[in-house]
């Protein structure tokens, strides 16, 4: 089950080789998996045109593998189409400055237009983003197609107006959000596109976001993609065999691809202290109730600790109550010097690093050893605030 959160015994061979590092703290990217998903993904929607989304996973090594592979990247800021390099890219940022545009237009991105007022701006190849008002899926803040979102336009008679009005725009792009939005209210937005698109004879392109849910939990693992893909195929069949179709994944295809493996530091009753905390994990700390991650307890060896289960509470290093990654958490008894393991953190973990305590970022590396991104040092700390 490629698209399933890899066994933990299937991750230990990887973090032992890597143990060795004297690092407090250091993120592992399985670059395999990436590229292994990305492979099926293509044969699995055949005349897709996948993109990465770079801002789930934005390091240079990992979006080069991925392009190898055959993807686009899709950048939502002048940043993410610097991380792009060369790269073809969809430019898809909520808000875009005229040198944000220009930049993309320089980049021969296809870009999507948010508002109306941004067409004006555009010049070339571009996509509309509509918001099919599908309502919100489990996680509020993660959910783009609500009747108040701040993306997109609303599905109306301007729509078509707009192909009218505006040569260069040539499809629809829509994007219900990201985790929490189950199958079926990804289908129910790619049916209200499929049926706006069959009424404007202009549009020859469809980018259907990303937001593929995945699984966080090893015991009810589920791949969306086998519910969601066959449907994608009967609506959109027309331009999938155009190959016209676009999709945005993130989370698919690089959430299980990586693990922090933190020493613990110290331990004070129930609670063991690690040294990343909120600031690798802002949304889990912030939102503990919509985020979860399986963690696994390594003794100073590497081997997996399987004693009876007790509550703890694993916190971070950061100057704040809620800097917690689990809270009364059954783990075996964690002591100063082993390891945690918190799974599944490939995507909108690390990518999010918050600045808060200023803290330096530790290192992430390949399970084979490349190094992905340095561990930050204070002078990195220093030049960020000055
Ligand atoms: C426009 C757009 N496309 C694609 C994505 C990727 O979503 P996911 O990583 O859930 O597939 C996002 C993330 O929110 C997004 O905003």
């Amino acid at each position: 089950m490629l698209f399933s959160p890899p066994s933990i015994d299937s991750w230990l061979p990887k973090i032992r080789e890597a143990l060795n590092n004297a690092a407090p703290a250091m993120f592992l990217i399985d670059q395999d998996l990436i590229v292994k998903r990305c492979k099926a993904l293509k044969e699995l929607l055949p005349g897709a045109r996948h993109s990465f989304a770079i801002k789930a996973l934005p390091l240079p090594k990992i979006l080069e593998q991925i392009v190898n592979s055959g993807f686009l990247l899709e950048a939502a800021s002048s940043g993410e189409i610097a991380l792009a390099g060369e790269a073809d890219i969809l430019f898809d940022a909520p808000v875009k400055t005229r040198d944000d545009i220009e930049l993309a237009l320089k980049k021969n991105a296809i870009i999507s237009a948010d508002s109306y007022s941004e067409l004006e701006m555009i010049s070339s190849k571009a996509l509309l983003r509509v918001n099919p008002n599908v309502g919100s899926g489990a996680i509020a803040y993660t959910s783009t197609a609500t009747v108040d979102s701040k993306f997109g336009v609303p599905i109306d008679d301007s729509v078509a107006k707009a192909f009218k009005k505006y040569s260069f725009l040539k499809g629809l792009h829509y994007h219900v959000g990201s985790q929490g939005i189950g199958v079926p209210l990804l289908i129910e937005a790619a049916k209200k596109v499929s049926e706006l698109a069959k009424s404007i004879i202009e549009v020859r392109y469809i980018n259907i976001g990303g937001g593929l849910p995945v699984s966080y939990k090893r015991s009810e693992s589920k791949e969306a993609h086998l519910e969601y893909f066959p449907v994608i195929k009967n609506i959109f069949g027309k331009y999938l065999d155009s190959g016209n179709l676009f999709t945005e994944l993130g989370r698919y295809i690089a959430a299980h691809a990586g693990v922090l493996v933190a020493r613990v530091i110290k331990v004070k009753g129930s609670i063991a202290y690690i040294t990343v905390g909120a600031d690798g994990f802002v949304r889990e700390a912030y939102r503990p109730s919509d985020w979860y991650h399986d963690i696994f307890i390594l003794s100073p060896d590497g081997s997996l600790k399987n004693s009876t289960p007790t509550p703890q509470t694993i916190a971070g290093p950061l100057c704040f109550s809620g800097d917690l990654l689990c809270t009364n958490r059954e783990l075996p008894k964690i002591e100063v010097g082993d390891f945690v393991v918190v799974a599944d953190v490939g995507a909108y973990t690390f990518s999010m690093w918050s600045r808060y305590n200023s803290r330096p970022m530790p290192g992430i590396y390949g399970v084979d050893g490349a190094l992905l991104k340095k561990p930050e040092t204070s002078e990195d700390i220093l030049r960020f605030w000055s």
